[in-house]
């Protein structure tokens, strides 16, 4: 057959749109684009800053050897149909601040984003980021009304790659062999779990003491803090955006991986209304299952002890959501 200019071979690219073109979400652009997944449309509301970025990326394409565009812009027009919405616009933590006291600047921020985006990709996965996590998705959710396996928040594949890790250097073992879940919120009350995580099929209860495993369930429950203390000018953004790309990817390859989630609970773990991680199987349609785990009671309670701090935050967060909304 030969190639005749004028009928050009239509390739379809997925699309991801990422919200806020700071520190996570540029790098979370560049995994993207140069591990080949998908076009990505940067957005910030800083004039020029997302194109400057974006030409940036585009002109390492060669080097990086993919053919990805990517594109900057504060246009809501330009991020149209895309497949899979990522939102980490907002401010991040400064030293000896909580996640949540972010709350109030940052609800403002993703309820407006999230109606933007939603007006030029109705038909797209939704990934909150912005902190408070669970918060911030719950707003986002109430901002667009998605159905449930539509919206959902990443956190928890970073707090268990921080476990993971942890374990790792502990044990002084290769990362690959480690796997490990963190459940619940996003912040102080996080519960890892222990009796899950394995080095290569070994549970770590048979490979380090009690005392040693509380130490690391304490440093990953500290994890964002203790990266911020060091760093004084922002928060931890590499394994933030490497585990957003883990998300995104399971979704447009319809891997159908088994991830700790920020999902909207109707039920499940004997929660209601309410965003919180837990074990979900992720693929094309977004959340395709949220897994019920056999949970002790200490670490039922401990999720439920997590959720009420969840329900106080959105409850403080309805104020600037119905100021907003108007
Ligand atoms: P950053 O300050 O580097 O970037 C935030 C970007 O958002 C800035 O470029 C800013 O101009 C932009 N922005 C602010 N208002 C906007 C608006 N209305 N529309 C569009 N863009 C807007 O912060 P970084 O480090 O990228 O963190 C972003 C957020 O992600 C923070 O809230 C941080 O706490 C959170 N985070 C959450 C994690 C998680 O596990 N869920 C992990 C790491 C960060
Ligand atoms: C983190 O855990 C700041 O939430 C962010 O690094």
């Amino acid at each position: 057959m030969s190639y005749s200019p004028s009928s050009p071979i239509k390739c379809h690219s997925p699309r991801v749109t990422v919200i806020g073109a700071g520190k996570v979400g540029s790098t979370l652009a560049q995994r993207i684009a140069e591990k080949n997944l998908a076009d990505v449309v940067l957005l910030d509301i800083v004039e020029g800053m997302p194109r400057g970025l974006a030409l940036d990326l585009m002109e390492a394409r060669g080097i990086e050897q993919h053919n990805r565009r990517i594109t900057g812009t504060t246009n809501y027009a330009e991020t149209s149909g895309s497949n899979v919405v990522v939102i980490t616009a907002g401010f991040p933590r400064k030293p000896g601040m909580t996640r949540d006291d972010l709350l109030l600047t940052n609800a403002k921020i993703v309820v407006e984003a999230a109606k933007k985006a939603m007006t030029y990709s109705p038909d797209a996965v939704y990934i909150v980021v912005t902190n408070p996590l669970d918060v911030m998705t719950y707003l986002v959710w109430q901002a667009i009304g998605l159905p449930r396996n539509r919206i959902m928040g990443m956190a928890g594949v970073l707090d268990s790659a921080r476990f993971e890790s942890f374990i790792a250097m502990e044990l002084g073992v290769c990362p690959l062999d480690v796997k490990a879940m963190v459940l619940g919120s996003h912040g102080d009350l996080m519960v890892p779990l222990p009796r899950y995580a394995t080095v290569n099929g070994i549970p770590i209860t048979e490979l380090l003491t009690t005392a040693t495993i509380e130490r690391l369930v304490e440093r990953t429950r500290n994890g964002g803090a203790e990266i911020v203390e060091l760093m004084q000018t922002g928060g931890a953004f590499y394994t933030p955006a490497s585990s957003t790309y883990v998300m995104v990817e399971s979704i447009l390859r319809n891997q159908s991986r088994l991830l700790p989630i920020a999902a909207y609970l109707q039920g499940e773990y004997g929660l209601n209304d309410i965003f919180i991680g837990v074990p979900c199987r992720l693929g094309y349609s977004g959340i395709e299952e949220v897994v019920e785990l056999k949970l002790t009671d200490a670490e039922r309670n401990a999720l439920h002890t997590s959720a009420q701090e969840v329900r106080k935050n959105i409850a403080r967060s309805q104020e600037v959501f119905a100021a907003v909304s108007r």
